[in-house]
């Protein structure tokens, strides 16, 4: 039998009054880094920051030594997205600001095949991902014998596949695609190999939304899902709908055609921010990674954002102190078989050549 004095529900008066009362929060001003503590002072405590802002100083000043930017994706937790990160954006921004970079050293604050993709674009830098095991479901849910099998199966047929794939894969295709571009790359595709199959991978739900814009090409899909993405149920949005009335409802093509179908706008991470920008709505919801609408509501105080949260493992693998120690010890350097890159490369330019 439990003493009641240990019983978790036993009222502590004693000590709610005292240790467990909320500290008033500093003003920013009174943090160390205070403008960078204004933009995350809704995620971070207070007394989390002098810890936080000692890992952001020593990023700084090592990005400056090894003459480094970083690349931070929209799902970064909201203490990298905006403190250390150079550049941020959705995959295809991040392909093409890689493009641009004027550095010895990218570090990719997010996932390894867009660090892969980083390298494939500027093979003459260093590009280091902070944990090599920040990978994606959808990456490991395809190979490149995968790829050779269906060609085979379908001779003829132009391969194009979604970036969230390894290198490896990206060789054996005709062309990549990002959920920002996936109706241009086709419609591209389709017009100038003159055919009307394409196949499309390895997301079987990105390839069956893309199908629904596309009725006039046949495109053959993959297996594979993403893990958050996926989670995503047509009862979730009818829940959110109830319970916060007038909400505007954005989802990521990665989720099933059945939740797109019961959103009010689907686009890439970087569409369902330009949405919230330009369309102000009172109150939003993102179907998507959590972080995502941390980072987008730092822009729009204005606007209500509901929360559900699926959080990516993967993109959450990538710290402040992982990001810090990258550039101390300048690893995990991304390196690709050249005769793999080349081939990859190719793949990613052909997409990055269509506007
Ligand atoms: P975006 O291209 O929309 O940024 O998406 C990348 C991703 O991994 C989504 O899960
Ligand atoms: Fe991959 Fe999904 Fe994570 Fe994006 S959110 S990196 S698609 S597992």
């Amino acid at each position: 039998m439990l003493d009641a004095t240990f019983s978790p529900r036993a009222p502590r008066e004693d000590l709610a009054a005292t240790s467990y009362a909320p500290a008033p929060r500093p003003a920013p001003a009174a943090m160390p880094l205070p403008h960078l503590y204004a933009r995350v002072a809704k995620h971070v405590l207070p007394a989390e920051w002098p810890l936080i802002a000692r890992d952001v100083e020593a990023i700084e000043r090592l990005k400056r030594e090894r003459n480094a930017v970083i690349l931070g994706h929209n799902y970064q937790a909201p203490e990298i997205f905006n403190t250390v990160a150079d550049i941020v954006g959705d995959s295809l921004a991040l392909a093409r600001e890689a493009v641009n970079v004027d550095a010895d050293v990218i570090v990719m604050a997010g996932v390894h095949f867009m660090a892969e993709t980083a390298k494939l674009l500027n093979p003459a830098k260093t590009v280091l991902i902070p944990d090599a095991k920040a990978g994606c479901s959808l990456a490991t849910s395809i190979t490149a014998a995968d790829i050779r099998l269906l060609r085979q199966h379908y001779p003829g047929v132009p391969v194009v596949t979604y970036v969230n794939t390894s290198a490896e894969v990206k060789a054996e295709s005709d062309y990549c695609c990002t959920s920002g571009n996936a109706v241009k790359v086709v419609r591209h595709v389709a017009r100038e190999w003159g055919v009307n199959r394409i196949l499309m991978l390895p997301d079987e739900y990105l390839a069956r939304n893309v199908q629904k814009e596309v009725p006039e090409i046949e495109l053959i899909a993959w297996k594979g899902h993403c893990e958050v993405h996926e989670r995503f149920t047509p009862q979730d949005i009818r829940d959110l709908r109830e319970n916060h009335p007038g909400v505007v409802v954005l989802a990521h093509p990665e989720c099933p055609p059945e939740v797109v179908a019961a959103a009010d706008y689907a686009g890439s991470t970087a569409g369902m921010a330009d949405y919230v920008r330009d369309e102000k709505p009172a109150r939003v919801v993102l179907i998507t990674e959590c972080s995502m609408a941390d980072n987008v509501a730092v822009q729009h105080p204005d606007v209500e954002f509901v929360r559900p949260c699926n959080l990516c493992p993967h993109m959450r693998r990538i710290t402040l102190p992982n990001i810090r120690r990258a550039l101390e010890t300048m690893t995990t350097q991304v390196e690709i078989d050249p005769v793999v890159a080349d081939r990859a490369r190719a793949a990613v330019e052909r997409m990055l050549a269509i506007r």
